[in-house]
Parts: C-alpha cells; structure tokens; sequence
C-alpha cells in the first residue's frame, strides 16, 4: 500500500479505500469508508439536499478536522447543482492527509471530478467555483482548532448550519474534545439559526460533554456496523430521537461519563456537579429549552 508524510491508504474489510494516520495509529473511516459514512451520517441524516432547498440565502457548513476532505467531497456531490450558495469552512491543523489523498485520488475514487477543486484549495487555502450550478465558497483555516476557536476573529467567522466534527477519536485526541472546546463552539452559534452537529462517536462521555455544553443531544443514524451514533443540535426539533431518562440512569451508573476539562484523556464517572447540571438541561425536564 502507498505511504507518504505518515499516512497511507488501507483497504478496509468491504474492499473500500481509505486513509489511515500512522502516527495516530487511525484510520479515517474505519467501518463503512469515507464515502457511505459521509452519505449516512451528514448527507442522509442532515437532509442537506432538503436544507439546501429551505435555504435560499445559502447553506453554511463548518468541517471540523477536513483530514482527506472524504466528508467535504461527498456533501458537494450530494448538493451539486443545489440552486443556493454553499460555503464551507475547513478546519484541520494539517493539510498533509489532504496532499496524500490527492495523489491517491484514483485509488481513493471520491475526488472524481473535484480534483482541480482540491488542488486550488491546496495551493491558495481558499477555492470559489460551481458545483454543477451551486456557487460554492470553500475556505481552509490551518491550524490547532481549539485555539482558532478562542481568537477573537472566530466570532466573525460565517455561523454554521452544521457542523461535520470529524476529529481521531477521544483516547488519541482528547485536545479536541474537551467541553471547553464545545461550550466555545455552541456560544460561537447564532442561536436564531438552527445548527446540526452530528459525529460519529456514541461514548457517553461524549454525550455528557454535548449537553453540558449547551446542546440538545440525541442518538444519531447508524454507520454500518456502528448501530448508533451521536447528533448534538442548538434546537431540540432538529433531535429525532432524544436521549432519554433512560439514558441518563445509564449514564449515572457509567464508568467513564465525566467530560474531559482540559487535553488529556482520562476516564471517570459523572461528578456530582456534572450530574446536577444534567438535571437542569431542559432536555430532562429541567427547564423550558
Ligand atoms: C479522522 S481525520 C478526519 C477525516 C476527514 N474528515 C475526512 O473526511 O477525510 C481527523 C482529522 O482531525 C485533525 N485534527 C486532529 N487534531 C486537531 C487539532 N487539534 N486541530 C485541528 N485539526 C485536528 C487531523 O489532522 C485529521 O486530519
């Protein structure tokens, strides 16, 4: 298999390309590959053809951790010829998974036709174009994510529809996530549009973390083998299936549910101030969301 700059690809069990960082010892898109994860957990889930449409002034989407743009990529297939503007915001602290992909392209197969799209986002961190008949505006932000979030200047970045978090997992990369880190990016919403974020992680910690942010939090579509997944949002309507009380006595009597307050990764139970706060969360009843 290729290698090149600490990544290489790997053929999953269906056959699938994907990336896989030897350095974090990940694989990008380990159960179903980049592609069907991207159609199941953002395109399906989010119904941003829909969105698109109920959108006229144009969709705004916020890539959190763009890696080998597999997630980007198929939304803009999803979405081309969408009559409103996308604009997009990649966020990575490295653009080297990307210069992999790209000359792996062929092997890899979702870059079909979006090729020369990458290269001038490589080249220039920015790339406007149509996507079929969509005018698209996508940016890349190089660098650590959780510091680009405490800048000033992140206030003034475009507010997101949804967000694609797509970080390593919590026990690789706990910098991102932490619940400063998604308290930052709930009071960085406009609380007057309505904002996804689903990820493919189903811990508990991570669902904790969610809802002491601020977030409505729910479980969120299956990704092949995965039965479930997580779906944060700022409004409740856009939650189909919110976790429940049951799920909070679940959550109490868990090992590992206490969210991580700063970059290292450790696991512990809810504390009794964690567990106060859930039951405020108006998501259980404790006050008018
Ligand atoms: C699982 S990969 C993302 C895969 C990608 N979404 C795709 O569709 O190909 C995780 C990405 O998060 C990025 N990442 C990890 N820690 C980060 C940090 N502190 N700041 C910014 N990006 C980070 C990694 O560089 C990596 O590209």
């Amino acid at each position: 298999m290729q290698t090149r700059g600490g990544y290489e690809l790997v053929r999953l069990v269906n056959g699938v390309m994907s990336v896989r960082s030897r350095a974090v010892g990940e694989t990008f898109h380990p159960v179903i590959g980049p592609v069907a994860e991207a159609e199941a957990l953002y395109v399906r889930q989010l119904h941003l053809a829909e969105r698109a449409l109920s959108e006229p002034a144009g969709l705004v989407l916020w890539d959190v951790g763009l890696g080998a743009a597999a997630n980007v990529l198929t939304v803009l297939r999803a979405l081309r010829d969408a009559a409103s503007m996308l604009t997009v915001l990649s966020f990575d602290h490295t653009l080297e998974p990307l210069r992999f992909a790209r000359t792996e392209a062929a092997c890899l197969g979702y870059f079909d036709g979006y090729e020369g799209v990458v290269d001038r986002l490589l080249s220039d961190g920015e790339v406007r174009f149509e996507n079929g008949r969509q005018p698209v505006e996508w940016r890349v932000f190089e660098g650590d994510f959780p510091s680009r979030l405490d800048e000033e200047a992140a206030g003034d970045w475009p507010k997101p529809h949804a967000v694609l978090f797509d970080a390593y997992s919590p026990a690789r990369n706990p910098a991102m996530w932490t619940l400063p880190l998604f308290q930052r990016m709930h009071d960085l919403l406009d609380p007057g549009r309505a904002c996804a974020l689903p990820t493919y992680s189903r811990s508990t910690m991570l669902r904790v973390t969610l809802l002491l942010a601020g977030f409505f939090v729910g479980t969120g579509h299956p990704t092949g083998e995965k039965d479930q997944t997580t779906i944060a949002a700022n409004r409740r309507e856009l939650i189909d299936e919110p976790l429940d009380e049951r799920w909070l006595q679940r959550a109490i009597r868990s090992t590992s549910a206490e969210p991580l307050r700063e970059a290292v990764y450790r696991q512990a139970p809810l504390s009794a101030d964690s567990l106060e706060r859930l039951h405020r969360h108006p998501q259980f009843g404790g006050g008018t969301g």
